[in-house]
């Protein structure tokens, strides 16, 4: 497929298939600051978070997922919700370590291969949900990091910190939309990189999930095309 920078400059087409593309892309997603929180979602032109399979597996395209695998390569550690865990075939990222964010401590349903470095996968949860953290993930280890909660909740701005005293400032996360929505509210996110899908219909779940949120503003920082109607954006947010 073939990816064009169409703002703030037209740039020269970049054919994901060729040696070149990530180096070139890596040019394009270079986060704005040592310490840099990205939002990395796809969304159905009307808003979806999902497609017709229930997943943001079926918006995605080659595309999408190269710019997605160069984003975890400038990010020190990618962030999910354990929903999305539970319904995606979420795999530990080949770059960076995966932490996954539960109050139930329940990721039965995962579909993670076993991996012999427990420091892959980091699993942030309440001290009341370690154990069933344990018992759920079966033959896969992971280091269980508890972080302070209130009614099992933990609180946005802790879970960021958490990562960050763990040595990672470079933060994606993929979602879904309840957690994104809780970092976005909170005002923790420094940019939001939206893939839009050329689809309409199909999928009924919001972005950013049926919470509210308050009003920020964005600025574009940057508009690539693909040549089958895909649209990735960057947009950047005020910072905490
Ligand atoms: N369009 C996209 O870019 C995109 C990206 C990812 C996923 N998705 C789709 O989105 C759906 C899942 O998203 P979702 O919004 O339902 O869920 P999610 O954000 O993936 O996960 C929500 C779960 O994460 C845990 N969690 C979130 N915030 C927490 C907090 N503050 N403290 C403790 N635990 C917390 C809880 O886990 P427990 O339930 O274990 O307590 C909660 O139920 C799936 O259908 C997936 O396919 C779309």
């Amino acid at each position: 497929m073939i990816l064009t920078r169409v703002f703030p400059e037209p740039g020269e087409p970049i054919d994901t298939d060729e040696g070149e593309a990530r180096e070139l892309l890596s040019g394009l997603y270079e986060p704005g600051a040592a310490r840099w929180v990205r939002l990395n979602l796809i969304t159905s032109v009307d808003g979806s978070a999902v497609g017709s399979d229930g997943t943001s597996e079926s918006l995605s395209n080659r595309a999408d997922r190269k710019i997605l695998g160069v984003i975890r390569r400038h990010s020190q550690v990618v962030l999910v919700g354990a929903s999305s865990v539970r319904a995606e075939g979420y795999q530990l990222p080949r770059t960076v370590p995966l932490a996954v964010v539960t109050s139930s401590g329940d990721l039965a349903g995962h579909r993670i291969s076993p991996t012999l470095d427990p420091g892959r996968l980091i699993v942030l949860c309440p001290a009341s949900a370690e154990s069933t953290v344990r018992e759920s993930l079966g033959e896969l280890t992971a280091r269980v990091v508890t972080v302070p909660d209130t009614d099992a909740r933990l609180d946005a701005t802790a879970i960021i910190d958490t990562l960050a005293s763990l040595g990672f400032d470079r933060i994606v996360c993929e979602g879904g939309p309840a957690l994104a929505a809780q970092l976005l509210d909170a005002g923790l996110v420094h940019e939001l990189c939206l893939s839009t899908s050329p689809r309409i219909g199909g999928g009924s779940m919001r972005m950013l999930g049926d919470r509210a949120i308050a009003e920020k503003p964005l600025a574009l920082h940057q508009l690539v095309v693909d040549d089958a109607g895909g649209v990735y954006a960057r947009w950047f947010l005020g910072q905490r």
